[in-house]
Formats: structure tokens, C-alpha cells, sequence
């Protein structure tokens, strides 16, 4: 059948579409910016037709409609990276988190994570009967191929975009037309704290380097001070406005990539309008499934590989918690290990953990004797590398714990440094020496 046709017969409202969904079932949707938002209203406006409906899905950006607790009992949600409003409902119990590598989640789909309805937001489809993915490729394919009931939702909004990202207009069953404005992302501007730990961090990127920045306002603070670096290259699993600015620039070219050459890789993008309309039809960015995207192996092909991802706590023995603040789940792993792991086997390649040196206004030391308690380990004292505060760099990789000791000592905050080498005078049997 001519596809045009096919897309006539197709077309639904979401009232209608959501009518393929059963109790019981789990449906898995698109995320962040590409989250399907008729389709979620529909549902949350129509919750008592529901009964133990399972959602699935990643960071939440904006409202989530069927996060209102008049949907409890209706949808239950599970997720492997919290957001402000998802944490909320998992502190409520109308939800739960499950820990996992993002770049597992496509091989999770149809087992581990079931999948009997899959809803997307995609672009509308080009002369092909070919939409894209848009601003989001991560899991999508892996649903939309597992699935029973497609829904896709395309939305005049979505930048059309390049890579692995083109579903076909017959391999989905229901098709929302909609134009409605994507969600966005506005980092605050980076203040003198963050813009000290992007210039340690900069000292640490030579010309060529491919960067992998990870979530949270201090990646892309970095870039900020990566404006006089030749030729650098990205490969990451999601990327903000940061990038589009160097890539604007000349700073970023990819033209010293030994994988994807010329190319900025990506799995999701989360930022400003701007930065949507930048990826439109562009070329020099190409979207890859996560599990290729942040696959180590993948990661390790790019020279000069660097990932500089945030985290919450570090002891002194150099574990990272990135994603609990005691046993309270505050988002998730992602792909920060995968990345570490990746840059750590790359020729020249470079893991940093960068963050300011306390939290809650200066109260609380970032860099602590012990991970609170609860608090999971999101990068082990095996994998860590580079750990980077506003006052400076510790080698980790290749210390011993004592040296680790020392090193983290030297770059916590001045407050606190009395009471981490009290510390470590205690474990280490010998006076602590600035
Ligand atoms: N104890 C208590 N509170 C803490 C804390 C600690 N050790 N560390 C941070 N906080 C508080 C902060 O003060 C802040 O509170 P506020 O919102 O009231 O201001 C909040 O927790 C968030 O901390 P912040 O460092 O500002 O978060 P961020 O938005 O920059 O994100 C991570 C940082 C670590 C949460 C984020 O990078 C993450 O989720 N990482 C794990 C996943 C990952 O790295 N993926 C990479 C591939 S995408």
C-alpha cells in the first residue's frame, strides 16, 4: 500500500489511540524533551479507565500529567533515572526506580522491561513516509520493534534529525498529527565556582580531544572554557546548548575524530529552542541508539577520549555517588560509568569527575571521609580518574589510598580540610601535610 494511505488510515486522536491500552499492560515512552505529551494528557484526563497500568520511561523534563496523584492505582511508574517531579512520586510510592545502565535499557525492552505499548514523539514523516526520532533516539527503535501497539505523535515542533533515526510510517499503528513546542532545558549561567572548575578542567583537554559531557550544570559550564581549543569532537550521551555554541564557533568540528569523523554523536539532547532548531536537518550531528551511543567499546574507539560527568559525593578512598544523596534516589546512573569505562580504554583517553567542592550553600563538603550512609556507589574506587573541584585536580587511577587521601584532601574546600585530615591522620597512623 502507498504509505500515504497507509498514514490516512493511521491518523488517531489520542482519546482513541490510548483505547489499545489494557490493564495490567506496561507501555514505554519517550523521554525528556521527547516525551509524548498528548498522549500523557489523554491518559491522566482519562486515569479511571485504567487499572494498574505500568509507564516506563527516563528523565522526565517538564509536567508529567500522569505523575497526578488522582492517577495512583491507574499508572504506576518505573523509571532508571529520576527527575525533580518523577523523585517525588517515587517518594510518594506511586512509582519506583530501578538501578541500570542507561545503555541496557534497549536490550531490557520486551524482557526485563515489558513492553506492550510503545508511544513516541517523532517528526512528521518526509517524502519517504519516514519520520524521525528527532531530539531523543535512545531506546525508541527497541520499543517501537517489540511492541504490540505503536503510537507515535508527530509533532510539526520536532527537529527533523540524522544517524539512526528514521521509523517508518508502517511500522507503527496509531498517528497523532500535533504541532505543540517542545519541552526546554535553561541551564543557569555558570557562576565563579563552576567557571574555576571548567578551567581545570580545560587543562586537562588537549586540541583533538573527543568530549562526552554528562548531565548537570557543571559539563556544560566546562565548555565555557574550552573557547580556545582547536578540532574537538563529541561523542556523548547527551549533549546541551554548550555544544551547539563551540560548534558554532569552530571550536567543536569533529575533524579529528577517529570514529564518526566530522560528526557530533548523540543519543538525546535536552536545551533551548535554539538548540532544536540548530539539529534541524543538520548533518553534523547524528543520533545512534543508547546502547550504541554509550557503549564503552564504541566510546573507545575515539582517541583522546574524555568524560567529564558530575557526581554528589566522594569518599576518601575515591567513591563516587552520583545519583543518591543517602538512601534518597535522586537520579540515576546513566551512562557515567559506561563513559568512564570507555574513555579509561580509548588511546589518550581521560575520565574526570568534576563538581564544586560543597552543596547546600557551602554547608555540606562534597569530598567526605565516608559516602553517607546509603548512599550507592555509582563509580567505583577501581574505575574513578580524575576528580576536579574549583580548588584543583586529583589523579585518582593508580594512587594508593593513602595518596587518594592526600590528593582529595587538597582539593576540598579550606573549611573542611581540618576535619578530613583529622580523618585521615586516624586511618593512616601519620600526621596529614598540606
Ligand atoms: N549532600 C547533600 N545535598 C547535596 C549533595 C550532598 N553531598 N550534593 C548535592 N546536593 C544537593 C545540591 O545542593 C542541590 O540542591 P538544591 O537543588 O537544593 O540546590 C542538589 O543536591 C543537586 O546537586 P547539583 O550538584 O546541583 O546537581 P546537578 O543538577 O548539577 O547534577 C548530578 C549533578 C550528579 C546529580 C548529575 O550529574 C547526575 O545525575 N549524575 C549521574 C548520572 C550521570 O553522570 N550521567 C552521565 C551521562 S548523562
Amino acid at each position: 500500500m502507498n504509505w500515504k494511505d497507509d498514514y490516512k488510515k493511521k491518523v488517531s486522536k489520542p482519546i482513541d489511540a490510548i483505547k489499545d491500552i489494557r490493564d495490567g499492560q506496561c507501555v514505554v515512552m519517550g523521554h525528556a524533551a521527547a516525551a509524548p505529551r498528548m498522549t500523557m494528557q489523554a491518559l491522566a484526563d482519562h486515569c479511571e479507565d485504567f487499572f494498574d497500568v505500568l509507564i516506563y520511561h527516563m528523565t522526565t523534563l517538564g509536567d508529567n500529567p500522569c505523575y497526578d496523584p488522582r492517577c495512583y492505582g491507574h499508572f504506576r511508574h518505573v523509571s532508571n533515572f529520576l527527575s525533580a517531579n518523577s523523585r517525588e512520586v517515587v517518594e510518594r510510592r506511586e512509582g519506583d526506580f530501578f538501578p541500570a545502565y542507561f545503555k541496557d535499557v534497549p536490550s531490557m525492552i520486551g524482557g526485563d522491561i515489558p513492553c506492550d505499548v510503545a508511544v513516541f514523539q517523532v517528526t512528521p514523516p518526509n517524502e519517504e513516509g519516514y519520520c524521525s526520532l528527532g531530539v531523543s533516539c535512545d531506546y525508541a527503535k527497541a520499543a517501537i520493534h517489540s511492541a504490540k501497539t505503536v503510537i507515535v505523535e508527530t509533532n510539526e515542533q520536532m527537529p527533523f534529525t540524522y544517524g539512526d533515526t528514521m521509523v517508518h510510517v508502517s511500522q507503527v499503528d496509531h498517528i497523532i498529527p500535533c504541532s505543540y513546542p517542545l519541552q526546554e532545558l535553561n541551564l543557569p549561567a555558570p557562576g565563579e565556582v563552576e567557571l574555576a572548575i571548567g578551567r581545570n578542567c580545560a587543562s586537562l583537554v588537549a586540541d583533538g580531544s573527543t568530549l562526552q559531557l554528562g548531565i548537570g550544570a557543571i559539563p556544560d559550564a566546562v565548555l565555557q572554557s574550552l573557547t580556545d581549543k582547536n578540532d574537538l569532537g563529541i561523542h556523548s550521551e547527551m549533549f546541551s546548548n554548550g555544544v551547539m555554541e563551540l560548534m558554532k564557533k569552530g571550536v567543536i568540528t569533529g575533524r579529528r575524530k577517529t570514529l564518526h569523523r566530522g560528526k557530533a554523536v548523540v543519543t538525546f539532547i535536552m536545551g533551548s529552542r535554539e538548540l532544536y532548531d540548530f539539529v534541524d536537518h543538520n548533518s553534523d550531528v547524528e543520533f545512534f541508539p543508547v546502547d550504541y551511543v554509550n557503549s564503552p567499546l564504541i566510546i573507545a574507539k575515539n582517541d583522546r577520549m574524555i568524560s567529564i560527568n558530575s557526581c554528589l559525593e566522594v569518599d576518601l578512598q575515591g567513591q563516587v555517588a552520583s545519583e543518591t544523596i543517602g538512601m534518597r534516589q535522586y537520579s540515576g546512573i546513566g551512562g557515567q560509568v559506561d563513559f568512564i569505562r570507555g574513555a579509561s580504554l580509548a588511546r589518550e583517553g581521560k575520565a574526570i569527575i568534576a563538581m564544586p567542592s560543597t552543596a547546600a550553600g557551602g554547608k555540606i563538603s562534597r569530598i567526605k571521609p565516608f559516602l553517607a550512609e546509603g548512599a550507592a556507589v555509582s563509580t567505583s574506587r577501581n574505575d574513578v580518574d580524575y576528580i576536579v573541584t574549583e580548588y584543583g585536580i586529583a589523579r585518582l587511577k593508580g594512587r594508593t589510598l593513602q595518596h587518594r587521601a592526600e590528593d582529595l584532601i587538597r582539593i576540598a574546600h579550606p573549611d573542611f580540610r581540618p576535619a578530613l585530615a583529622e580523618e585521615y591522620e586516624r586511618r593512616f597512623h601519620c600526621p596529614y601535610q598540606e
